[in-house]
């Protein structure tokens, strides 16, 4: 099989993780005999400066035509305030109805976490996070923001059709995760005792999707209790349906139990394959690092693997998911998040000869 695959390194550190992402890429298509054509676009906060605007008109024409997109990172607020440069992963995110993100969580052996109740048994569940609708609609406006009866109205939108695709995704992936030993539960992230229209709402498709799928459990759970659960004790979930705004939120703490952001990978999929799904870490750009070659690649890696488990290249996924499993559990090349010295590419390296040994 030949992929054609669009890389947005975007800002900060993006271009440097992109390097070790795009290495793997490469090195997985070699092993596992298939081709991967990747070109960069070089979008964001500097391409805003020049042009003003984070990416052309057109791009999402011009992304189109690729089989999935990479992206680095985006945001550098000395440059662009975030609010605006954060327009273009939305941009895409919504135009590509890449409704279901999809965020694992995942402690591998070898990687520490602040959280003691975290364990590699006990850490191992996935967010589905709404990714098109909800709290990030955009609807609102302001209201004679500098008198002091000024306001700000940001509406919430949960449609129908928004809140039943996700639903379904997340059930979907329940059944499959059954098969492979998984408890097979969806567990609704909702906040319905405060959100009386929105979040009551929300709760009532989960139920009208759930008995479709009488052999999922259901499960509840407020997102304040949510994140008390998820520390007090993460091995309960199975897969978690979210809101987009709650989702994000639960998804920075996931990434603790990970062992940091250094470790969360992210899917935003477009499950109809109607239009490219991005792949891309969901950390921020750590603009005071740009250059620097500190940050940790796995990631960006691990970004690479869930797309090509998407794109169908099972073997190559779950080759970059040994390797970098074998290169943590071993502990002899640690990045700075991790308490070591060895840079970005000493990590992708180790990945990619892990990766070329096995
Ligand atoms: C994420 C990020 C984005 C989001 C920002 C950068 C707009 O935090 O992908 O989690 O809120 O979706
Ligand atoms: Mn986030």
């Amino acid at each position: 099989m030949h992929y054609e695959i669009a890389i947005i390194p975007g800002d900060g550190v993006g271009a440097e993780i992109s390097d070790e992402a795009e290495k793997i890429l490469k090195a997985a298509a070699d092993k596992y005999g298939f081709t991967a054509a990747s070109k960069r676009f070089d979008w964001g906060c500097d391409h805003y400066l020049a042009h003003g605007r984070m990416m052309p008109e057109h791009a999402l024409d011009i992304l189109k035509g690729f089989d999935a997109i990479f992206l680095g990172c985006v945001g550098d607020a000395n440059k662009v305030p975030d609010h605006v440069s954060l327009t273009m992963l939305l941009e895409i995110r919504k135009g590509f109805k890449q409704y279901a993100n999809l965020r694992p969580i995942r402690l591998y052996p070898g990687v520490s976490t602040p959280v003691r109740t975290a364990t590699p048994e006990t850490v191992d569940f996935v967010v589905v996070r709404e990714n098109n609708e909800g709290e990030y609609s955009g609807a609102g406006a302001f209201f004679k923001i500098d008198e002091p009866d000024g306001f700000a109205l940001q509406t919430g939108i949960f449609s129908r059709g928004g809140c039943e695709r996700v639903m379904r995704y997340a059930f979907d992936l329940a059944e499959q995760r059954k098969q492979a030993g998984y408890k097979g539960m969806v567990t609704n992230c909702t906040k319905s005792n405060a959100l009386n229209y929105s979040m009551v709402f929300w709760d009532k498709i989960y139920q009208e999707v759930a008995a479709g799928h009488p052999d999922i459990a259901t499960d509840k759970a407020l997102v304040d209790a949510m994140t008390m659960w998820m520390v007090k004790k993460p091995e309960w979930f199975d897969v978690v349906v979210a809101s987009n705004l709650f989702g994000d939120i639960i998804t920075d703490l996931g990434a603790m139990l990970q062992g940091g952001m250094g470790f969360a990978a992210g899917g935003n999929i477009n499950p109809e394959r109607e239009f490219p799904s991005m792949f891309e870490p969901i950390h921020g750009s750590a603009p005071k690092y740009t250059g620097k070659r500190v940050v940790n690649p796995i990631a960006s890696i691990e970004s690479v693997r869930m797309m090509l488990d998407f794109l169908g290249e099972k073997d190559a996924a779950e080759g970059i998911g040994a390797a970098v499993r074998s290169v943590l559990a071993q502990g002899a090349v640690r990045t700075r998040d991790m308490g070591g010295s060895h840079g970005t590419d000493a990590m992708g390296d180790a990945v990619l000869q892990a990766l070329l040994a096995d």
